[in-house]
């Protein structure tokens, strides 16, 4: 029995999609344990492109059961149609196949209203969320009134929440926002129709988990997003509104600590950014625009064009620390071939020449820090076919032996490729 997660290291979309589904091989179940559809995880399997924004990867294999568990945020309508995208293209979603918690919290189309009324009121200083409503959704689940997946199997219960909800929801997106009033029997006649169609997904997860560890199966944790975009270590308010860090998939499926047993940390070999926020080894210039058009960098929730930078050691130390990460793993390295030269962050100047080598809480101070670089030689080779860690170029082993010695962690994997098989492993998981 082996419990893992799979956590972003940086500001999320590095690549976890593909190692998921790699390491899936070895597991029974597959968790997601928060975020929403704000998510968005890219595979390719037998040169087929999948993007899955709320179903774990899990869901593309015949053997394994995918999990939601009760930290995630579930769009129902965004659900049901990923599982009927998935059908159409010959994926078995039965409901013995993808689980969804009872606990989970569900996202309503007031605060998908919301969350775009927000932002649409910040203008110049909007976070620039995903427009998903997870913010909200979260909000409501602090706050205590939140809908969750078990209510929509309880019509008067659901009712009444939905009516106090969106009478209050309704005061501030016409009063204060200046937006249009939602309609409460609309809404509920909707989300009563999404629980009869999940209904037979619906269970207690937690329950289902502990079933498959006590039988000694593996499970695999996989995380949405990345540690910097984390509610409480992240870049606030900068951030999402759920916690990305490993400790969260004990909270978000209902696993104890004591059950987990490694965690991997991914690293894209540059650094990239969506939405707001401070972003030290931000490129504004033409290797900004190199990286992204070669790494294709453009968002798979939103489309939008990502931030491209260089790789910071201080963001991954950072989170080697606050997820107790056990291994790297590194993914689109390919991406940088053909660079003459490669720079690696190692630590923060301030304007009074001192350093920090950890990110600081305040924004201010963040905005005054300078990178301080470590220049490394590029490589023209194509990566792509390569296995063997050994057979990588000498420059390569050089920049990654920095990166893993200033993380503090070893190298597990290095993803040289969009494809399954351009990888290459250092250490087995499972
Ligand atoms: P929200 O999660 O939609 O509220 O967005 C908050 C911030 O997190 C914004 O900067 C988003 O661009 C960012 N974000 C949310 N989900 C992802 C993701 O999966 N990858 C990268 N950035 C994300």
């Amino acid at each position: 029995m082996a419990c893992v997660v799979v956590v972003g290291s940086q500001w999320g979309d590095e690549g976890k999609g593909k190692v998921v589904d790699l390491l899936t091989e070895g597991v029974s179940g597959i968790v997601r344990f928060q975020g929403g559809n704000n998510a968005g995880h890219t595979l390719v399997v037998g040169g087929e492109k999948f993007i899955l924004h709320l179903i774990p990867s899990g869901i593309l294999y015949a053997d394994k059961t995918s999990y939601i568990g009760n930290g995630v945020v579930v769009d129902p309508e965004v659900l049901l149609m990923e599982i009927d995208r998935l059908i159409s293209r010959g994926v078995e979603v039965g409901p013995q196949r993808l689980r969804l918690s009872e606990r989970a919290q569900v996202i309503m189309p007031y605060h998908k209203a919301l969350d775009l009324a927000r932002e649409k009121a910040k203008g110049g200083a909007a976070i620039g969320t995903t427009g998903r409503g997870i913010g909200p959704c979260y909000e409501d689940k602090a706050a205590r009134v939140g809908v969750r997946v078990c209510d929509l199997l309880e019509p008067e219960l659901l009712k009444a929440k939905i009516e106090a909800n969106v009478k209050e929801k309704n005061f501030w997106l016409t009063s204060y926002y200046q937006e249009p009033a939602l309609d409460p029997a609309a809404i509920l006649e909707q989300y009563l129709a999404y629980g009869r169609r999940l209904a037979p997904h619906v269970t207690d997860v937690s329950l289902e988990l502990d079933g498959l560890l006590k039988a000694g199966k593996n499970l695999l944790f996989e995380g949405a997003q990345g540690t910097h975009l984390d509610i409480d270590h992240g870049t606030y308010p900068y951030v999402t509104s759920s916690n990305p860090v490993a400790g969260s998939a004990c909270t978000g499926a209902g696993v104890g600590v004591t059950r987990l047993n490694s965690v991997q940390g991914l690293v894209k070999a540059y650094t990239t950014r969506v939405g707001g926020g401070p972003f030290p080894t931000e490129l504004l210039d033409a290797t900004g625009e190199w990286l992204r058009d070669k790494g294709g960098e453009f968002g798979s929730t939103t489309g939008r064009p990502r931030r491209c930078g260089w790789l910071d050691a201080v963001v991954v130390r950072h989170a080697v620390r606050l997820s107790g990460i056990t291994g790297l793993c590194i993914t689109k390295l390919d991406v940088l071939t053909g660079l003459d030269k490669i720079k690696l962050c190692v630590a923060y100047r301030l304007p009074d020449g001192s350093t920090l080598e950890a990110l600081p809480a305040s924004l201010t101070r963040l905005a005054q820090c300078q990178p301080v670089y470590e220049e490394f030689a590029g490589w023209r080779d194509d990566l792509t076919g390569i296995r063997r860690y050994e057979d990588l170029p000498q420059a390569c082993r050089v920049y990654l032996g920095r990166l893993s010695e200033l993380a503090g962690a070893p190298l597990t994997l290095v993803s040289v490729g969009p494809e399954r098989e351009s990888t290459i492993m250092l250490k087995k998981v499972f």
